[in-house]
This record gives C-alpha cells, structure tokens and sequence, in this order.
C-alpha cells in the first residue's frame, strides 16, 4: 500500500479551510447595497405598496413566496425559475395552483433593474418584499440582511420534501424546520404568518367529513366554523373556494391567528395542532398561550425567526448570479 500522498492531505486540508471561510463569509449585512443601489429599499417598497393597493391578499402571498424559496437549497430565489413539472419548483406539491405573487415580483425587478441594473438579487427581493408585506399589514418591521446571490437550479424534489403540508404531524413540521436550523419557537412564531391570507378547501376540507376515517369532522375544529366551512367546500367542488386563515382579521398582521387556536378555530390542521390534539408539545402550546396574550412578544419573536430563515444558506461572493430576470438564469 503507498501511503497517502501529501498533496492529497494538503489539498483536503485547503478544502476544509475553504469551506470553513466561505461559512465564516456568507454574512448577510444589512447595508449590502449602501453604494451600489441605495434605492433598492425605497423601489421595492414604493412596487410592494401598489401591488397591495390593487390586491390584499399580495402582502400575504409575498411573504410566504419568502418561505417557500428560502426553505428549499436556501434563500436562492430558485422558487421564481420558470420550467417543466421536472425543472420548476413552481410544479411542486406545495407550490402548484398555490404559489402566487410571481408576476408582482417581475414588477418588482423590472423596477429595480431600471434603478441599478445586474446588481440586485431576485433572493434580495423576495426577503425585502416579504418584509415590506408584514409591515403594511401592521405587523412588526426589521432591518433586512442582504448579500444573497441566485441559483442556477430549482429542485423540485427537494421542494416535495422539504416544504411542510397542512396534513403533516407535528413532529414531521419540526424536522423539517430544524433540517434548515429552525427550532420550535421559529415553527410556533413563524405559523403565525397565517394570521393574514387565504387557504383553499383542498388543503382542510379533509378536516370537514370522516377526519381520518372516524366518521366525524375534526373534534379540534370549532363546530360553528364546521358548517360554516361545509358550506363553502362542498364535496362537489373542486377546491379551489377560498377560506381566510384568521377569519377575524384577514388582512391586519396581528396576534389573532394565536387566539383563534385557543378557540379552536386554527384554519389548517397544522395550524390547530400547535395547541390541541394529542399531537401538540408542551414548548408548543405555551408559546401559543404568550403569544396570543401578547402582541408584542409574538413580533418581537417573528421577527427574529424570519431573519432566521432569511439565513438560511444563502449563496455569496461569486456564488451563484444575479439574474437578470427572475424567472430565467443568465
Ligand atoms: C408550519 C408549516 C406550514 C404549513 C403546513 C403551511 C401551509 C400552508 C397552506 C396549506 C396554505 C394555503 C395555501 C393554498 O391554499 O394555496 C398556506 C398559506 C400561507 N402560508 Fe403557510 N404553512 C406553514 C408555514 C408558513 C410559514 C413559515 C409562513 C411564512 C413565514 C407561511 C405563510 C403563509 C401565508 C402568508 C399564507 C397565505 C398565502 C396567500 O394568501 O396567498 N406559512 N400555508
Ligand atoms: C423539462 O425541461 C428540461 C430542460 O429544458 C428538458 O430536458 C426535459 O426533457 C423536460 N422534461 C419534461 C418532462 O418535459
Ligand atoms: C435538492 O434538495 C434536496 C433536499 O434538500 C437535497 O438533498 C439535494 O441536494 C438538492 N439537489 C440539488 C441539485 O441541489
Ligand atoms: C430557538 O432559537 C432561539 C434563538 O434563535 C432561542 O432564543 C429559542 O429559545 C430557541 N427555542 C427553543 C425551543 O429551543
Ligand atoms: C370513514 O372512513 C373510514 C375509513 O376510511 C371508513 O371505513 C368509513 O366507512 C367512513 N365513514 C363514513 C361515514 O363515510
Ligand atoms: C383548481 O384550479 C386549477 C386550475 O385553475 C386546477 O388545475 C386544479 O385542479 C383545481 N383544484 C385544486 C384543488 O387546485
Ligand atoms: C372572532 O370571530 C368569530 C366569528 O367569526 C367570533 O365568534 C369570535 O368571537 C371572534 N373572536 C374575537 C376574539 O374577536
Ligand atoms: C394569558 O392570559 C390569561 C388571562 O388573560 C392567563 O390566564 C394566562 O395564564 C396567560 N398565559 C400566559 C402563557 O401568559
């Protein structure tokens, strides 16, 4: 056997160090376009500002466009690559039919182009604009850490299995969070994202009739809210009918959605089992207990884990593009 040659060890050994400075470099700062596109803040904002003019319910499909790119090879914009049922994220379970908002991002970088044109980042984007959207529906605000580059790649597969369903078991939800280095605080806070926007039938109606095969609608949903929701799917329609996830305060970023659990009357059966079934955790329930008597921890909370998962392994340096436009790579 020959011994190992020493340009191999050397080599891995520079690897190593090499991975360990990009880690130690992948800071996102949050005045990454002070010189070379100060107005970036100012474009996307005045852009997000009149999508929401024309339509509510945008603040809340931007925000979660954030969520859904962030949590699949991190916060790359690969959610916004146009493509084929193999190529496109857009064709995932949890995307398809679903994911909204798209053209308003084109909007959005259209604008931004015409300001600082190949500067900044469709991933950038996303996290501003998802920002923007909470603060203009009267939620909390925070300074947006930026520096991300785009892939070259969505990963559909990667989309089917890393983005959490309305029918996931609690456990299922919090490994899917801590594969991209989120906690039970980050799963409890974040859910409250559902606090605005809109689900369709397809992803409760099971809740309605014969809740998992025991002959009845889901014993965590509020019976009053039971019928109601019968009348707007019924088993004849396609799904597609639309029910608000807080009902009391559609559009307002408050703490309601967490109040709504204490009654029962969680939209989404992951949504309720943060805080009934025998499914719900002890860290679970109390964090919905203090964040519906308390705005203010809620959004102090929020706003920590949404710059959590705007963290979450984001491309820097010459990792990566800036694409020209979102929807293709260069
Ligand atoms: C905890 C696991 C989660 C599950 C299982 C889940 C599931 C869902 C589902 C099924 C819908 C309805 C989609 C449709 O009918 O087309 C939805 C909507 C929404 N989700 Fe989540 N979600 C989760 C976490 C999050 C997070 C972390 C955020 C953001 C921080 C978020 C933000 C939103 C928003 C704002 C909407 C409304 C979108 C609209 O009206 O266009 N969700 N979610
Ligand atoms: C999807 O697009 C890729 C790249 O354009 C192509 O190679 C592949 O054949 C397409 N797949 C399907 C199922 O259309
Ligand atoms: C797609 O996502 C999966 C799950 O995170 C990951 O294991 C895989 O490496 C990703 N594929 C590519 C090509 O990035
Ligand atoms: C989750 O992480 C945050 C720090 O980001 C920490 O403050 C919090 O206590 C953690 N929650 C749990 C349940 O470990
Ligand atoms: C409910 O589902 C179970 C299991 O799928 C089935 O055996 C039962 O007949 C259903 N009951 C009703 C009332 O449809
Ligand atoms: C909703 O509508 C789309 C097209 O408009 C259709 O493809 C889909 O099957 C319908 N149902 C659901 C549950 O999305
Ligand atoms: C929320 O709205 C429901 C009816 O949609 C109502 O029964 C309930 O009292 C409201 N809760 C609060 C705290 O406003
Ligand atoms: C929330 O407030 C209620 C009364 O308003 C109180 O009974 C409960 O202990 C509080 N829960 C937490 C977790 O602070």
């Amino acid at each position: 056997m020959r011994k190992p040659c020493n340009f191999t060890l050397y080599y891995s050994l520079f690897v190593t160090f090499m991975i360990m400075f990009v880690v130690v470099n992948s800071q996102l700062t949050t005045d990454f376009y002070a010189k070379t596109c100060p107005s970036v803040l100012k474009v996307v904002r005045k852009e997000v500002q009149n999508a929401i003019k024309n339509e509510m319910r945008m603040a809340a499909s931007l925000l979660r466009l954030h969520f859904h790119d962030c949590f699949v090879n991190g916060c790359d914009g690969s959610l916004l690559l146009d493509g084929n049922s193999t190529t496109s994220e857009k064709f995932a379970a949890g995307n398809i039919n679903s994911a909204r908002g798209f053209e308003v991002i084109d909007n959005i970088k259209k604008a931004v182009e015409d300001a600082c044109s190949g500067v900044v980042s469709c991933a950038d984007i996303l996290a501003i604009a998802a920002r923007d959207s909470v603060l203009l529906s009267g939620g909390p605000t925070w300074k947006v850490r930026l520096g991300r580059r785009d892939g070259l790649i969505g990963n559909v597969s990667g989309a089917n299995s890393g983005l959490p369903a309305p029918f996931h078991s609690l456990n299922t939800i919090i490994s899917m969070f801590q594969v991209v280095g989120l906690n039970v605080t980050d799963v409890v806070s974040l859910s409250g994202a559902h606090t605005i926007g809109l689900a369709k039938c397809a992803t409760f109606d099971n809740r309605l009739t014969n809740f998992s095969g025991s002959g009845g609608p889901d014993t965590t949903l509020d019976t009053t809210l039971v019928t109601e929701l019968q009348n707007l799917c019924p088993s004849t329609s396609d799904g597609n009918n639309t029910a608000p996830l807080d009902r009391n305060s559609t559009d307002l970023f408050d703490n309601h959605y967490f109040k709504n659990l204490l009654n029962q009357r969680g939209l989404l059966e992951s949504d309720q089992i943060l805080y009934s079934s025998n499914d719900a955790i002890p860290t679970t329930k109390t964090l919905v207990e203090t964040y519906s008597n308390s705005s203010s921890v809620f959004f102090s909370d929020f706003v920590n884990s949404m710059i959590k998962m705007g963290n979450i392994s984001p491309l820097t340096g010459s990792n990566g593009e800036i694409r020209k436009n979102c929807r293709v790579i260069n």
